[in-house]
Order: structure tokens, then C-alpha cells, then sequence
């Protein structure tokens, strides 16, 4: 055990008990270096295939992969109809809590259907596989039921997260020509029922002579309010769903069949829609909730606090917990409703013994004080996670300090929606873990450190430009971007081309013991409470108000979301500032993209910094918004602009 300057420990080994038990042991590193396409052929085998295959990977078509592409499966059937087949319908798949405190229990076998008559109501919907259908829900029980209900049938589904605004929701409906979209009449947010029904009509709307694609609204009850209702296109779960047949058989799909799509912000204002498949996909996310949580089917009591709108909803509370038979909590909330107890009583309650959340919210408990989680037993508590950024150190001794009992754990877990899957962890049995990094690619697994050419950057070094790279593909990596296969080559694959890497566009370097520590992202993407957004669309929001003439947005080091949106603005001429205008166009950006994607501050400013070329110069707008002394201004069209920012920005 090594000591900091500070005195920290700066490296926790797992004990010695939770090591002999750890469902992953250091040979699992040997088996897949020895054979990477035996060792993922092994992991596939974890699902059952109606038909195996007999290829594991086809690069030919690279940068497309293409995993396990002979054999067929059903993504659902592998979720929910094995386990129960296997003997364990009466095991709770989801102890689903919901905000105002009622709850539900829900088992295997009434998964199984619940999820039939969904399916069999779809059919009936004339839904066929390959149709896309758009999902638009709070953390309801219906919403995974959904999502297994389109995996079973073969539709694509695209989740979109309820907090996102009603133009996002149309954007996306549009892109990926949704014909059904599954929505609630509305959410509990903080003790109060809030609509959701009518941003759905709001966002299928005509706009002009152009229909949206949706032919019908699929309305689940949970508010219990009044709704908007048109007549032949809104249907009502609890008269349709509910009233078909519980029996339905899942017929088997290729491998590389369609799942799901789900966007995400990229360096433009436009979304992409990252596609995901089928075996490859449910065989790392299977295979990583398997050995990086160490979980054990029938014992565990399995919590990720993620919203099934993000990446993490998918692959770690829907997808990889339900092929592994997890029994899970998922929880409707926030954690401060009714007040800041509720997700330590959720714990006790359920009994919960892994721990899956973000670095924001654990700087949020943090904050509200450690006498909170005392005041609890969460001595149930054996493996911690992390996910969304990177975990300061500070927060990461505190997590296991306050939740851990100083003993437990932490896998901090690096990936993104492209990935699919965690792709960079430590594993809990076996790495002696460092607060704040992600230490090592998974077995399986191959990253590298690179500088701008591709050479491999120094152990140790610290302030060179490292970048990271995936540099063998692996079965849960994206297909593509919908409907924009030469965006996918440009974003993803043109950096480093010649060796044919992914280029994840984050910084990483690595430390003289060659473990990685991911430093952030190096694109135009901001990162705010976990939550990727990009600034050029916050700045094509604010652009989007008579207002405002130009904007330029940066993120800027934020003690509790990680990053927090900073815009400068330049006013139209016609335009004369009064107290209100800053927060009106707060709301703005709230109203078009959604309340995560509300900035900090907005400053009002004369001018922008500018190159030459008349690129706007964030690097140095970031300087001023964490305050610190300005970087290089040599290549600027008017090192003057910065005093008048300075005097006009407050
Ligand atoms: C970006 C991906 C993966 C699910 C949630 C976010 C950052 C994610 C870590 C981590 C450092 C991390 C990266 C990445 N990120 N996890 N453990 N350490 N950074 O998914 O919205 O696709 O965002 O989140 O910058 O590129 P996402």
C-alpha cells in the first residue's frame, strides 16, 4: 500500500474475501490475450442462440463490424423467458419505487408478461422488425417493458430522455422516422405531477404541410391528470396493452439485427444517432455487469441510479442486468424528493449490495453532508460504481469512506454510447484501484495512449496531448450513425486512419505503473453532470432568440456537475438589455434543448475573440470563465477584446 505527499492512500487492493469470491480473477486478462476472438466467442455463450453461431468477428467491412453474424437470437427471450424457463419466475427481476413512495415488485414471470402482451399489442399495431419507435418516458416499470417489447419483435427502438424538450423529441422522431412513439400523461417531479403527453403533441404537430412520421401515441396512465387526446392516433396502454394476450413467442434475429438507436451530442448542433445490434451488443454488457460488478444471480440487490434515456439506462439497468438475472431497484425520482434521505432509505429498504451512479451526484451528497448516509445502515453495500466522468479523488474516498465503509470496492467505469459497454475498469477482485482513474482496458479489451501521430505517449507523462484510442474493435461497438454512415467514418475513424483506431475523443494519459486516467473530453463536447452536450447546440439555442446576434458557449470546471455551461453573447443592435433578458435566455435554451442543457452564466459581451480564420476562440473564453490568467493571444484578430468582455461580462 503506497502513501500520497497528503498522506492519502493512493492505491486500495481488494480484500482478501472479496477477492476469493469475485466472479473475475487476474486469468481472465491471460485468457483473452492468449485468444481474443475464442475468449469473446466464450463470452457469447453466456446467451442462448436459436442459432449459434459460427463466425465471431468480420472486419472485412471496417470501420462496420460485425459480431457472432451467422448465429440468431432473441434479445428479450435472453432477458426475461430463460430465466423463467429456467425455473426462476418467482425471482423479483425489478423492486421498482416510485417518487411519491408507492411501489411494485415485479418478477420474472410477470415480466415475461407484461412484456408478451406489449409485444403481441404491436403486432396487432402492424408493427414489423426493422420499423422504429420512439420512446418518450420517466423511469416507469412500462418504459423497460417497452424496450423489451421492440427488442422482442425486432423494432428498433430510440429512447428519448422525458427531460428533453419537445423540438428535441420532433428532431429525433424525424431522423429516425418513428411510427409509434410510447409516452406517459406525465411524470412526478418533485412531489408534483408534471405533463409529458402534451410535449408529444406539441412535438408531432404539423409543422407547416409536413406530418410527422408517428402514426399512433401509445399513453401509459401514471399521473393520473387530464390529457390532450387525438382521437385514432392516441391509444391508452392500460386499454390496449393490458388487455392483449399474456402469451407471446419471441422468434429469433440475426445477430447484427438492429436494437436500438440512441443520440447523442456530437461537435455539431445535429444529434447523432448512435445504432446498436443485437448479440454483440447483450454479450459485453452481459459479460462486463457480470465481472465488473461481480454480481451473483439470486443474491445481489442491484442499483444504477441512471435514467433509461441515457446509454447507462440501457446497458446497465434494461439490457445487462436482465441477461445476467439481476434483481434490481429502479427508482423513479430524484434523490431529494421528498428530501435528501430517500436514496439511503431506498438502500436499506431493498437491501441493495451494488451501487452503479455518477461523480455528480456523489459530490451532491457530498454536499448535503455525511450525517445523512450515517443516519443509515448500508452495511449491505459490497461494490461501488462510477460512471459519466472522471471521479475526482476527493469524491472517491468519500464514496467509499461514507458508502463503502472504507472497505468496498470502486469500480470507476470509462465508455460512452458508441461503446456500448464499459470498456476501461478496474476489475473488483483483482486491480489494486487508484482514485480517479479507470486503470485498465477490460480483457477483451485494447485502448492505447497516442499523440497526435499515433505514437504512444510516455508513462508518466502528464501535460502532453494524450488521446485515447480503441485500436481492435469489440462486440458492443457502435454500427454506425443512423441514416449518416459518412459522419460515422469522419467523427470516429478519419483521425487515425492510417492505423485504423476509433478515436474516442477524450484525453487520457497514463501513469508510470501504465495505468490510464481519462482526463475529459478534447472535442467541442461539454460534460454536466454526466450528461454529454454539445456547445454548438446550446449556441444554435441561444442564436435561436431574436436577441442574440451571436453566441459562443464553453464549459468550465463546475466543484459539483463536473463542467457548467458558460455562454457569451453578442446582443442584435436593436436589442437594449434589461434584468430579465440573461434569464430569458436561460429558459430559451431550456424551452429548445432541455433544463440539463440550461447554462450557469450568460454573459453579455461586445465582441467574441476571433482568429484570424474567425474561428471563435473557446480555449481562451474558458480561461476567463474559470477565471485564471489568459493563455496564448497571439493568433487573435484583437487581444482589446478581452477588456471589453472583461468590463462588459458581468
Ligand atoms: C463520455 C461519454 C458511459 C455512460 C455515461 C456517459 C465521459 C464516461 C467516464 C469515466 C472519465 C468518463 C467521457 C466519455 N466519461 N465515463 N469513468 N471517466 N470520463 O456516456 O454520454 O456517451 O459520454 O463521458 O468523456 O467520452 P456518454
Amino acid at each position: 500500500m503506497t502513501e500520497t505527499a497528503a498522506g492519502h492512500q493512493d492505491s486500495y487492493p481488494p480484500s482478501a474475501e472479496f477477492a476469493a469470491a469475485a466472479n473475475a480473477g487476474a486469468e481472465l486478462y491471460e485468457r483473452a490475450d492468449a485468444d481474443r476472438e475464442g475468449f469473446w466467442a466464450e463470452q457469447a455463450r453466456r446467451l442462448h442462440w436459436h442459432t449459434p453461431f459460427t463466425q465471431v468477428l468480420d472486419w472485412d467491412d471496417a470501420p462496420v463490424a460485425r459480431w457472432f453474424a451467422d448465429g440468431e437470437l432473441n434479445i428479450s427471450y435472453n432477458c426475461v423467458d430463460r430465466h423463467v424457463l429456467d425455473g426462476h419466475g418467482d425471482q423479483v427481476a425489478i423492486h421498482w419505487e416510485g417518487e411519491p413512495g408507492d411501489s411494485r415488485a415485479i418478477t420474472y414471470r410477470e415480466l415475461l408478461e407484461e412484456v408478451s402482451r406489449a409485444a403481441n399489442y404491436l403486432t396487432e399495431l402492424g408493427l414489423v422488425a426493422g420499423d422504429r419507435v420512439a420512446i418518450y418516458m420517466p423511469m416507469v416499470p412500462e418504459a423497460i417493458v417497452a424496450m423489451l417489447a421492440c427488442a422482442r419483435l425486432g423494432l428498433t427502438h430510440s429512447v428519448v430522455f422525458a427531460g428533453f424538450s419537445p423540438s428535441a423529441l420532433r428532431q429525433r422522431v424525424d431522423d429516425a422516422q418513428a411510427r409509434l412513439v410510447i409516452t406517459t400523461d406525465g411524470q412526478w417531479r418533485r412531489g408534483k405531477p408534471a405533463p409529458l403527453k402534451e410535449a408529444v403533441d406539441e412535438a408531432l404537430a404539423a409543422k407547416g404541410d409536413v406530418p410527422s412520421s408517428v402514426e399512433h401515441v401509445l399513453v401509459v396512465r401514471r399521473v393520473g391528470t387530464e390529457v390532450p387526446w387525438t382521437d385514432g392516433r392516441d391509444l391508452w396502454w392500460h386499454e390496449t396493452v393490458s388487455a392483449a394476450s399474456p402469451v407471446h413467442e419471441a422468434q429469433p434475429f440475426p445477430a447484427e439485427h438492429p436494437l436500438f438507436i440512441l443520440y447523442t451530442s456530437g461537435t455539431t448542433g445535429k444529434p447523432k444517432g448512435i445504432l446498436h445490434t443485437s448479440g454483440g451488443y447483450l454479450t459485453q454488457t452481459a459479460y462486463t455487469h457480470h465481472n465488473v460488478f461481480d454480481h451473483k444471480a439470486g443474491q445481489d440487490v442491484y442499483w444504477c441510479t441512471a435514467d433509461i434515456g441515457w446509454v447507462t439506462g440501457h446497458s446497465y439497468i434494461v439490457y445487462g442486468p436482465l441477461a445476467n438475472r439481476a434483481t434490481q431497484v429502479v427508482y423513479e425520482g430524484t434523490p431529494n424528493s421528498p428530501n435528501e434521505h430517500r436514496h439511503f432509505e431506498i438502500i436499506e429498504k431493498y437491501g441493495v449490495t451494488i451501487y452503479y451512479t455518477a461523480p455528480t451526484l456523489i459530490r451532491t451528497f457530498m454536499k448535503w453532508g455525511r450525517e445523512i448516509p450515517d443516519a443509515h445502515n448500508l452495511t449491505g453495500l459490497r461494490l461501488l460504481g462510477s460512471v459519466g466522468e472522471p471521479i475526482n479523488p476527493e469524491a472517491w474516498r468519500w464514496y467509499r469512506e461514507v458508502f463503502g465503509d472504507n472497505k468496498t470496492p470502486i469500480v470507476d467505469t470509462w465508455w460512452q454510447t458508441e461503446t456500448g459497454a464499459i470498456m476501461i475498469s478496474p476489475l473488483p477482485g483483482v486491480t489494486d484501484a487508484k482514485p480517479g482513474a479507470a486503470m485498465r482496458p477490460l480483457p477483451g479489451i485494447s485502448a492505447k495512449v497516442v499523440d497526435e501521430e499515433g505514437k504512444a505517449v510516455q508513462l508518466g507523462e502528464t501535460e502532453a496531448n494524450g488521446y485515447l484510442v480503441l485500436d481492435k474493435p469489440w462486440p458492443s461497438m457502435l454500427r454506425g450513425i443512423w441514416g449518416d454512415m459518412d459522419r460515422y467514418r469522419s467523427t470516429y475513424w478519419e483521425r487515425y486512419a492510417e492505423q485504423g483506431w476509433y478515436f474516442a475523443g477524450d484525453g487520457a494519459k497514463l501513469d508510470t505503473d501504465g495505468d490510464l486516467w481519462v482526463l475529459g473530453r478534447v472535442d467541442d463536447v461539454m460534460n454536466v453532470s454526466g450528461h454529454r452536450i454539445s456547445t454548438a447546440e446550446v449556441e444554435s439555442a441561444l442564436v435561436g432568440h431574436p436577441s442574440v446576434a451571436e453566441a459562443a458557449v464553453v464549459g468550465a470546471t463546475d466543484p459539483t456537475t463536473g463542467q457548467g455551461i458558460v455562454a457569451f453573447v453578442i446582443l442584435t443592435g436593436a436589442t437594449t438589455p434589461d434584468d430579465t433578458l440573461v434569464d430569458t435566455l436561460k429558459a430559451e435554451v431550456s424551452k429548445q434543448i432541455s433544463p440539463i442543457a440550461k447554462p450557469r452564466e450568460i454573459h453579455i459581451v461586445p465582441e467574441l475573440p476571433k482568429t484570424r480564420s474567425g474561428k471563435i476562440m473557446r480555449r481562451l473564453l474558458r480561461d476567463i470563465a474559470e477565471g485564471r490568467e489568459l493563455g496564448d493571444t497571439s493568433t487573435l484578430v484583437d487581444p482589446a477584446v478581452f477588456e471589453a468582455i472583461r468590463t462588459g461580462g458581468n
